[in-house]
């Protein structure tokens, strides 16, 4: 018998204020056309003052948990990704334990920037097939609106904030591809990339910082690299691209999407496609996309779905699930 992390509910939270394009043309040099035309991003929402990554983050696993029917207590751990947690520590995951009211388990955060839900979700797995947890929230939310320049033409109109919740649950499988649940993961990163794209301060250096990238050269390594993690992952899952329901891609460029998809050699049908409304809220994206597909009906029980990510470091990674 194999033990399976299985898909038991969704939720995500998405702040208010709702951005345009349009808005970014009163203080830049820069249009919706522009926007659009380079990333298929159309709005985002920002977060308000005060509100932070682990509000929205409470507020998602709160839906995932509504979702479901389970109460906090019925969690054994909460995995949360994110590069922008609202203190240095404690860890954004236990203030949305003690925002639950979970009582129990243990809680912890994973960074790995646009990457991190995949390496946290590959964390979960770990905890559930090794018998350490049985009931797991796995959450990916960001502020990345707290560390833009907004002076910055190049960067400032593609991030957005935004919480999405996933809750595996241990179940019995066979072992067999048939199997519900993660049915393998891909993990990848390369420090030697850190230059193209990372925030310029943080703690040790008693700065803040604004995220900086280059974005030619990430878009350079995104395609092929998420391609190949993709692949990675269905070989070990022992998929075909023709057993593939839906890609659920991390959300940062339209373009990027499309051209994964096609060196995939899957249709644009086959993509849970959500960067037109969110923009790229990083390590929220796949979470975010995963609820929205669920919601609009894209995503069924039994489907086979392949989520890619890539971002900082660089660091990606695939995961195969059968929903
Ligand atoms: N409005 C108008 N013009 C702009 C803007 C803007 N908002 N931003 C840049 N430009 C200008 C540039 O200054 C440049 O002008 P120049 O030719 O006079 O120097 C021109 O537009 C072309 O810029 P490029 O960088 O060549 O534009 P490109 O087609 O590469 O698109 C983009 C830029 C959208 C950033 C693209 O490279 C991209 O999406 N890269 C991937 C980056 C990404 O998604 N990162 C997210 C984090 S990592 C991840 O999640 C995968």
């Amino acid at each position: 018998m194999t033990i399976r992390s299985v898909v038991v509910g969704l939720g995500h939270y998405l702040p208010q204020r709702v951005v345009p394009n349009s808005e970014f043309e009163a203080t830049l040099d820069t249009s919706d056309e522009w926007i659009k035309s380079r990333s298929g991003i159309e709005r985002r929402h920002f977060a308000a003052e005060g509100e932070t990554t682990s509000d929205l983050a409470t507020k998602a696993a709160q839906n995932a948990l509504a979702q479901a029917g389970l109460t906090a207590n019925d969690l054994d751990a909460i995995v949360l990704a994110t590069s922008t947690a609202d203190l240095t520590f404690p860890s954004a995951a236990t203030m949305v334990q003690a925002a639950l009211g979970m009582t129990r388990g243990f809680a912890f955060d994973v960074q790995a920037v646009c990457a991190g839900f995949i390496y946290a979700l590959a964390n979960a797995n770990a905890l559930i097939v090794s018998g350490q947890a049985r009931r797991i929230m796995v959450i990916g939310a960001e502020t990345f609106s707290r560390i833009m320049d907004w002076s910055d033409r190049s960067t400032c109109v593609l991030f957005g904030d935004g919480a999405g919740a996933v809750i595996l649950e241990a179940q019995d499988g066979t072992g067999d591809k048939s199997d519900r649940g993660i049915l393998s993961v891909d993990l990848n990163s390369d420090g030697q990339h850190r230059d193209i794209l990372y925030v310029d301060g943080g703690v040790s250096t008693q700065t803040t910082g604004f995220l900086r990238m280059q974005g030619k050269e990430v878009f350079r390594h995104a395609v092929e690299k998420l391609a190949q993690t993709a692949t990675q992952a269905m070989d070990k899952a022992g998929i075909a691209s023709d057993e593939i329901d839906w890609i659920v891609p991390h959300q940062a460029n339209i373009r990027i999407i499309q051209g994964t998809a096609k060196k995939l050699g899957l249709s644009m049908d086959h993509v849970v496609v959500t960067v037109q409304d969110h923009g790229n809220t990083s390590a929220a994206s796949i979470p975010l996309a995963l609820s929205v597909g669920a919601e609009r009906g894209q995503i069924s029980r039994g489907d086979v779905v392949v989520t890619e990510a890539i971002g900082g470091g660089l660091a990606w990674g695939a995961v195969v699930i059968r929903w």
